[in-house]
């Protein structure tokens, strides 16, 4: 069990934890959801230990393993691929050499000593295989294969890959340990549709605990089992998957919205009494005993609804016609060939996604056509009057340490005063005293954001953009949907968010072999078409790719999936009539006020409960702990009897475990329930 307990962090004047509780057993699979700079990458961090609270505790049972890949740059250690995964089982790896060792020295030994030298290799060899030791390299290659690295990567040192290959390495190295706890950071940043779907199947089956902080609803909604919201600097449970979360949140506010209207109603209604008669020495009495209820009454909080915001990016000259033409561009990397002999041709008004699996080549064919890596042979050309932006994956990489956000813009836009460029911040969410903010202080979705602000400085007319979305929270990627929607020239970008394809792309370009296949429409309509057999104009054979001129879509296959009308909320059984109508009886109040006060006794007696269980897990966890480590010494099996004592032990620490495990989670189901009631 992690227990958080009024936990507080601020920097300076600002407060992104604001007293946060919350216990996550050790069967949990939660999300941590919330707005960029909502503090969820601080909040990983404090219970990794990273960073210490300035308030509040953090108890984890001792010994209790935990797992924490950081948002950005993780830290690896120096060698291969294969050996960063391998590294933390440097034991494993010790007792394999030693085993070796004892084979070599039996070969030449005899009597009593190869006797004894027997012994010791069956007994490691015993260790070896409890330990896990036969399949680790398995395991460790199979993991490495779903995160996209070929065979031939294995042996390759790391410092080779890029950043985001080396994330990848990072959380396989944690997927392979599996530690108590998985604490992941927006994992899927680094990873492309089909690693994204082999790390969900993955995380269904390992034991670890799970807490996975994602703007992905599609991947909360297969990973998760329940998410915990950061709002406003502390964390509100839900349970269930992402979209039951969405749901009940709209609900729970929808219910919110109208106590709160009847509340105001209300107080409006003893308000205007009290004005009525607050001269009239006659109803003195009651216009006193009105002022104490206005003081005693309810008054409910409405959350904020999900924020939205606009920006938009400035006119833009007109480019020529016919924006790049890339014919027969080859490009390799030592001896593995990317782009074998690509042909493209990107008119003025395109907006083009490039998809493909792992490594495929999409980063490269951007930097080539940005003209950041040569190509080996063939034509990249840019048509007449082109200007343009090139968006790198990551951004971080293309800000610098040191300078603030302002210093940040000012160093793009010398020209402009600074009372413009705060302005401009200012639309992008970085108000007053953000823009004195150093840049590597930013939270991932911050950095990002200036980013964007950056871009629309001078946007050019053709844009290059690698996976723009990335570490945005949802009301941002809209907010880029639409600014891209009215952005005037030219568009080859580079997405894993299939939702986010599907409102930009005009085109498709997929990867097939280091060529391009090109499909007319959004994501859904290449799935279509890639899927069934339209007639797909293959590339080359000289001619640049053009596209296909028809798919099962029917003309031009631009059809969206629709959307559902909203349907009204309609009444369920036994739904109460809203509470704008007011019973009428002083019986009835009271009974209402009963009841109030009864189900209030209720959760604070679940929330007592709940506490009590917890200070009875927290012990129970360090005893396994400790028992699970004794007994996997040597010594332990040395002494008779022993062993057997331990054992009998842990298995009764394990029976009451898994008992005040459930008597956990139905307490606090309960007190959901009970908390969900009070809204009715
Ligand atoms: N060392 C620091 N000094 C000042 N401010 C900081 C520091 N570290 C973080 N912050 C601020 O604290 C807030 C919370 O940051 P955090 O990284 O936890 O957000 P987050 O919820 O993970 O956001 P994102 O979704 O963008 O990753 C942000 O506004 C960030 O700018
Ligand atoms: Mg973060």
């Amino acid at each position: 069990m992690i227990r958080l307990q009024g936990v507080k962090r601020n920097y300076g004047v600002h407060e992104v934890l604001k007293g946060v509780d919350w216990a996550v057993p050790p069967r949990a699979r939660v999300g941590l959801v919330g707005p960029n700079g909502a503090g969820k990458t601080t909040l990983l961090r404090l219970i990794a230990g990273a960073e210490e609270p300035d308030g509040g505790t953090v108890d984890i049972a001792r010994g209790t393993s935990l797992g924490y890949l950081p948002q950005e740059g993780a830290r690896l250690a120096e060698g291969t691929v294969l050996e960063a995964l391998l590294q933390p089982f440097s034991e494993i790896l010790a007792m394999e050499k030693e085993i070796e060792r004892l084979h070599h020295e039996m070969a030449t030994a005899t009597g009593g000593r190869q006797e004894s030298l027997t012994r010791r290799s069956g007994d490691l060899q015993h260790r070896f295989e409890a330990a896990g030791g036969f399949e680790l390299e398995a395991r460790a290659k199979a993991i490495l294969g779903g995160l996209g690295f070929g065979p031939e990567d294995h042996a390759r040192p790391l410092r080779e890959f890029s950043g985001g290959y080396r994330m990848r390495a990072a959380l396989g190295a944690l997927l392979l340990r599996r530690p108590d706890y998985l604490l992941l950071d927006e994992p899927t940043n680094h990873l492309d549709l089909e690693a994204v779907a082999w790390l969900e199947d993955f995380l269904s089956d390992v034991p670890s605990a799970l807490v996975v902080v994602s703007h992905d609803r599609t991947f909360l909604n297969r990973t998760v089992t329940s998410i915990a919201e950061m709002h406003d600097g502390t964390l509100t449970v839900w349970a269930g998957n992402y979209d039951r979360y969405r749901a009940e949140k709209e609900k729970t506010r929808a219910l919110a919205i109208k106590k709160a209207a009847s509340e105001a109603h209300r107080v409006a209604e003893v308000e205007r009494f009290i004005e009525r008669f607050r001269y009239k020495a006659t109803k003195a009495r009651q216009v006193q005993s009105r002022l104490k209820m206005l003081e005693k009454m309810e008054r409910t909080e409405v959350m904020a609804g999900e924020q939205t915001w606009r920006f938009s990016f400035p006119p833009v000259p007109r480019s020529a016609q016919r924006v790049a033409l890339l014919s027969a561009v080859r490009k390799s990397f030592g001896d593995r060939q990317v782009l074998k002999g690509l042909d493209l041709e990107i008119w003025r008004g395109d907006r083009i996604a490039l998809v493909g699996p792992n490594g495929c080549g999409k980063s490269t064919l951007l930097q080539v056509v940005a003209g950041r890596l040569p190509a080996e042979s063939g034509v990249v050309e840019l048509g007449d009057k082109v200007a343009l932006h090139y968006f790198a994956q990551h951004v971080l990489e293309t800000l610098t340490p040191g300078r603030t956000v302002l210093e940040e813009m000012q160093a793009w836009a010398p020209a402009k005063a600074p009372g413009q460029l705060r302005s401009l911040l200012g639309i992008f969410q970085f108000s007053g005293d953000d823009v004195f903010k150093r840049v590597e202080v930013l939270s991932g979705g911050e950095k990002n954001r200036l980013a964007l602000a950056r871009l629309t400085l001078d946007p050019g007319n053709f844009l290059l953009l690698d996976e723009p979305t990335n570490h945005l929270d949802l009301p941002t990627r809209e907010a880029l949907e639409d600014a891209l929607a009215g952005f005037a020239g030219t568009l080859l970008f580079v997405s894993h968010d299939r939702y986010f394809i599907n409102k930009v792309a005009t085109r498709v370009a997929a990867f097939d072999d280091g060529r391009l296949l090109l499909y007319e429409g959004g994501y859904d309509d290449y799935r279509a078409a890639a899927r069934g057999s339209a007639p797909v104009e293959p590339v080359g054979g000289g001619g640049a790719a053009r596209r296909p001129r028809s798919s099962p879509g029917g003309e031009g296959a631009t059809a969206r999936v629709p959307v559902a009308a909203p349907t009204p909320p309609s009444p369920g059984p036994g739904a109460q009539r809203g509470p704008a109508v007011w019973p009428s009886g002083r019986e009835q109040r009271r009974a209402d006020a009963e009841a109030r006060n009864r189900r209030n006794r209720e959760l604070r007696s679940f929330r007592e409960r709940i506490t009590v269980l917890e200070s009875e897990i927290l012990p129970l966890e360090t005893r396994l702990k400790e028992l699970e480590t004794v007994m996997s010494s040597a010594e332990t099996y040395k002494e008779p009897g022993m062993a057997r004592k331990l054992g009998e032990e842990r298995k009764s620490v394990e029976v009451e475990l898994a008992h005040l495990y459930d008597a956990w989670d139905e307490a606090t189901s309960e007190l959901q329930r009970a908390e969900a009631q009070l809204f009715r």
